[in-house]
């Protein structure tokens, strides 16, 4: 490679880095909703006889003192009501902003035909307050499964805490999704978690209340214990219906039909099953940990 080259691929690279014309981009970070005032800094700027205030390549405001007149464009309706200029310095004040007024703003004056200020605002949207709710597929006995999780957000990062420090986190960039973190406790534990989705600019918190969330009776665990009565009462006159059935087809045919100890067999892994997951030895605490696998 050429000296030539490589001298002309360095400029490149630090023009980039500079902005695309020498200037300093300076970066704005601002929230949905709120307003920002881009300032002119160089007083020089200020002082000219007219000022043009490009998004992107849209003239959306400009400053004429020659004839005294100041204007400020919509830009097809996306900054309808929502620029003022200030004539004086030539500030720019966008009120009740929105993630689509997110981009680069250029200064231009008749002093030259590059950008003089180069502003890179970036509109973030508003947090929703992450919600946490028990993952009732998961939960044990010993554990209970959480989730914490917030719709339709994009460029946030979503964390589990336990106190001040960080358990767990998720991250999305561009895209607008749901997300969902989990977290297992113990139905005794005494210490304060949190759920905190963030921005590079604000977030917001959710704090876990292990007696509310987890509670191994929830409100409706009484039509849980009806319907399971109800469930049962069914099984048991569906194993006596079998078990006649069973009795009276014995007598024709001593082969073919399930017999009473093949059902009871059959119960009897159900049940083995859900104590293997939950490591429960006796009844009881079967019984309980099948009422909170339903929440
Ligand atoms: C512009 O100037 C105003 C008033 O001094 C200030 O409140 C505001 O934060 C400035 N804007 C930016 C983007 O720095
Ligand atoms: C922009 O204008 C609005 C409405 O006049 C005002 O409330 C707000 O303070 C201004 N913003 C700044 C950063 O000066
Ligand atoms: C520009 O016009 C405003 C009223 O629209 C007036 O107050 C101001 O004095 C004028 N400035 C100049 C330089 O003519
Ligand atoms: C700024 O310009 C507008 C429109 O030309 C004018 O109505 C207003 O009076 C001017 N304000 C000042 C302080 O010069
Ligand atoms: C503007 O800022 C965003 C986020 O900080 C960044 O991704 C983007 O590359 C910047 N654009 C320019 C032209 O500097
Ligand atoms: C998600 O966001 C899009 C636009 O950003 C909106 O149309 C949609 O209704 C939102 N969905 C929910 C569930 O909030
Ligand atoms: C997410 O967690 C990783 C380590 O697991 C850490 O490096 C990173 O800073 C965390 N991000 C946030 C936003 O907390
Ligand atoms: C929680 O705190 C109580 C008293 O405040 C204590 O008796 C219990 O052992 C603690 N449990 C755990 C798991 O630390
Ligand atoms: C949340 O934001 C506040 C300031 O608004 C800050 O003090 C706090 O440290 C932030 N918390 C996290 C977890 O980022
Ligand atoms: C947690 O929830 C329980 C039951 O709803 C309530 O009695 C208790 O006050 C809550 N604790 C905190 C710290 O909010």
């Amino acid at each position: 490679m050429g000296n030539v080259e490589t001298f002309i691929f360095f400029c490149f690279c630090s023009w980039s880095l500079a902005g695309v014309f020498g200037v300093e981009v300076k970066s704005v970070s601002v929230m949905e909703g709120d307003s920002v005032t881009l300032n002119i800094s160089d007083t020089d700027i200020q002082k000219d006889d007219q000022i043009m205030w490009k998004f992107g390549q849209i003239l959306i405001a400009q400053i004429n003192r020659k004839i005294n007149k100041s204007t400020v464009h919509s830009a097809d309706g996306r900054f309808r009501d929502r620029l003022k200029l200030d004539n004086e310095t030539g500030s720019l004040n966008i009120t009740n902003i929105r993630t689509t007024h997110s981009g680069v703003y250029n200064v231009h004056s008749t002093k030259s035909e590059t950008p003089l200020n180069i502003f890179n605002l970036t509109v973030y949207a508003r947090l929703p307050v992450p919600v946490i709710s028990r993952d009732c597929a998961s939960s044990s006995s010993s554990y209970c499964s959480l989730l914490c999780s917030v719709v339709n957000v994009s460029d946030v990062t979503l964390s589990w805490y336990k106190g001040n420090s960080l358990l767990s986190n998720i991250s999305v960039s561009d895209l607008s999704i749901s997300l969902s973190l989990p977290l297992e406790v113990e139905y005794q534990d005494n210490n304060t978690y949190s759920c905190v989705i963030n921005n590079p600019i604000s977030n917001q918190t959710t704090h876990l209340n292990i007696s509310e969330v987890c509670q191994t009776y929830p409100e409706h665990s009484l039509i849980v214990l009806i319907s399971a009565a109800a469930a049962g009462f069914l099984l048991i006159v569906v194993a006596v219906m079998i078990f006649s059935t069973c009795k009276t087809s014995k007598k024709v045919n001593q082969e073919d039909t399930p017999c009473p100890e093949e059902i009871l067999y059959s119960e009897t892994t159900f049940n083995k099953r859900k104590a293997q997951k939950s490591r429960d030895k006796d009844e009881a605490e079967v019984v309980y940990a099948g009422i909170t696998v339903r929440c």
